[in-house]
Formats: structure tokens, sequence, C-alpha cells
């Protein structure tokens, strides 16, 4: 059977990295895409040379013109600006939102059958208009947020409670970042939930509180610590892990952006959920009942990602 096809567009820190990590799994062949002329050639001849090392085969190239994602399996986009220490990831909107106008383009035309994971932020609003702009099935557009929210999650818990990351489960709903919404009682160790370790004297209530905050606040201490960009090697990892879901038709429950008709009362926006990736795309939005403070907490996280659709509206009023 033939290799799949995976694109990448936008080849800076993250689609490097995906780059690299696409390769080392065997995941298929890679396109590197990008408007910065010889980065996406630079990278793509570099990570094949190191393809003999790690023990991987791979046809690896860069482009600099849609028609090299022709027929793309699966498409994930971080091309756009990252932001810098003292900016919000809604500062970034303007920019991000021609580039998608651009990227929704060269999908609609060379990769209309792709599955479409986009990085780029603000990711709820970016992921939206995306959709909007490529007109491809909702089912097969997502954004990634959730995986890398509830990572972060789970590592600092896992650092906390001295077990295996492998061990911690999170359950994460809502927009990316600052308006996460993480369900203690759905988040495990070993199955235990979290509301149930603090009732077994494993961690103190406003403890585990100020791990959610830093949980939050994830994104912004990479990028006061790098200073030059935002963080790429956890986002790229997540992204993949969703890629991977839907070549091998894994079924993975992740948490992802996804476009919602009505669940959680919400409709037509792309929002921080359960989903099952499969070789369908999004195959099943996960619904479960929210207690009135997790209530309270996704729809202060739904208001601020209007917020930022409306924003995009104005400017783009063809979304609307
Ligand atoms: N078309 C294609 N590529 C573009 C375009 C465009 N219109 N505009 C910018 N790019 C490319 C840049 O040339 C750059 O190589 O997108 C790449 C972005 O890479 P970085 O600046 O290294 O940013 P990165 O850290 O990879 O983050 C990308 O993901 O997490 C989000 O907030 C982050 O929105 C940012 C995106």
């Amino acid at each position: 059977m033939a290799r799949a096809k995976i694109a990448l567009i936008g080849s800076g820190q993250i689609g490097g990295t995906l780059a690299l990590l696409a390769g080392i799994k065997e995941l298929g062949d890679i396109v590197l895409f990008d408007i910065a002329d010889g980065v996406p050639q630079g990278k793509a001849l570099d990570i094949a040379e190191a393809a003999p090392v790690e023990g991987f085969d791979a046809s690896l190239s860069g482009a600099s013109s849609y028609a090299a994602i022709q027929d793309a399996d699966v498409v994930i986009v971080t091309a756009g600006v990252p932001r810098k220490p003292g900016m919000s990831r809604d500062d970034l909107l303007g920019i991000n939102l021609q580039v998608m106008e651009q990227v929704g383009a060269g999908l609609k035309k060379y990769a209309p059958n792709a599955f479409v994971i986009c990085i780029t932020n603000p990711l709820d609003a970016m992921v939206w208009a995306l959709q909007k702009f490529s007109g491809l099935p909702a089912n097969k557009v997502v954004g990634m947020a959730g995986v890398l929210d509830s990572a972060r999650f789970r590592y600092f818990l896992a650092e906390e409670f001295k077990v295996s990351v492998e061990d911690v489960t999170a359950f994460v709903l809502g927009g990316h970042g600052d308006t996460m919404v993480p369900l203690t009682r759905y988040s495990t160790v070993a199955g235990i939930p979290l509301t149930d370790l603090v009732k077994l004297g494993w961690i103190e209530k406003d403890r585990l509180e100020e791990i959610v905050q830093r949980t939050r606040d994830g994104g912004a201490e990479v990028v006061n610590l790098l200073k030059t960009g935002s963080a790429f090697y956890a986002p790229a990892a997540s992204a993949i892990v969703m890629a991977e879901s839907y070549l091998k038709d894994k079924k993975r429950v992740l948490p992802a952006a996804a476009l919602l008709d009505g669940q959680y009362g919400i409709k037509g926006r792309y929002i921080g959920v359960p989903i099952v990736i499969g070789a369908n795309g999004v195959e099943r939005i996960i619904e479960i009942e929210l207690n009135k403070s997790e209530q309270a907490m996704l729809d202060k996280s739904v208001a601020s990602v209007e917020g930022l659709v409306e924003a995009c509206v104005k400017i783009a009023p063809a979304l609307g």
C-alpha cells in the first residue's frame, strides 16, 4: 500500500518538529510548505538526512507552492505568527486570519479530502475560520488544543504526585489556554478521580487549584522563558497523536476543538470537547452532564471564543 501523505502548512518551530516526529513514527511521506523560501526545503533535507540514522523510511520535500500538497491525507496547519512575551493568543487574530484565508483556499483546491488539524492561534477562532474558508466538511477539520492542555495538566499532576505521567488522565473542555475548563472529577490517577484524591489527602484543594491555574497559563510560562516565540515540542507531539489516530483508525478519545451542533448547548462554534478520531475524522462528539460550576466555567470560555469569532467577522464579513 502506498504511504500516506502528510502536508505541513507552516514550517517554523512547530512545523519542523511535526516533520521530525511524523518521520520517526513512519506515519507517511511528508511535504513541508512555507512562504519563507528555502526554509521548508532546508528542513525537509535536514530531516531526510536523519532518516538513515533513526532508521525510518519516508520521502521528505519542501515547497513554496500549494500544488505540492495535492491529495494529502492529513494536513497540519501552523502557518502564521506565534506570540511573544506580553502578547495574548488573541493579539495574533488579525494577521493569522489572513493566513487562514490563504490556507483555506489552498486546501479547497488541492486537498479537499484531507483530515485537517489546525494549530494556529487563537485556536478556536482560527479553526472556525479555516473550516469556513476551506469549505471542507466539519468532521474533517479539527483544532489541536485539548491534547496539549491536558498533557500540561497531566505532567504537572504526575510531578506533584510522583507517579508516572502515563497513569494520569485529564479531561478538559472549552477554549484553548486561559479559559480552559479542567474537569477534576473526570481527571484521574489510575482511575481514581482527583476529587477523591483530595479526600484521601493526596493533595490540598488549594494546591490543586494552583496546578489548574498553572495549566491554564502553561503556554505563557513557556513564552516567557523562550522570549522569542511560543511552545513547539508539546504542541507538535499533541497534533501527531491526532494525525496518527486518523491514519491508523485508532479511534482515540481525545480532547480537541470540534464544530458543535447543539452539544453543550453550542451551535456553529468550535470548542474543545472530547471526540473520537478515526478513519472518518471526527466520529463522535462526547457530551457529558456538567455541574453548575463547570457549566459556569464553560460559559465563560464560550463567551471568550464568541468574542474572537465576532472579531473575525468584523475583519472578514464573508465569514458571518
Ligand atoms: N503561508 C504559509 N506559511 C506562513 C504564512 C503563510 N501565509 N505566514 C507565515 N507563515 C509561516 C512562517 O514563515 C513560519 O515559518 O508560518 C511559520 C510559523 O512558524 P513559527 O513562527 O516558528 O511559529 P510556531 O512556533 O511554529 O507557531 C505557529 O502555532 O501555536 C501556534 O501561536 C502559534 O500561531 C502560532 C502557530
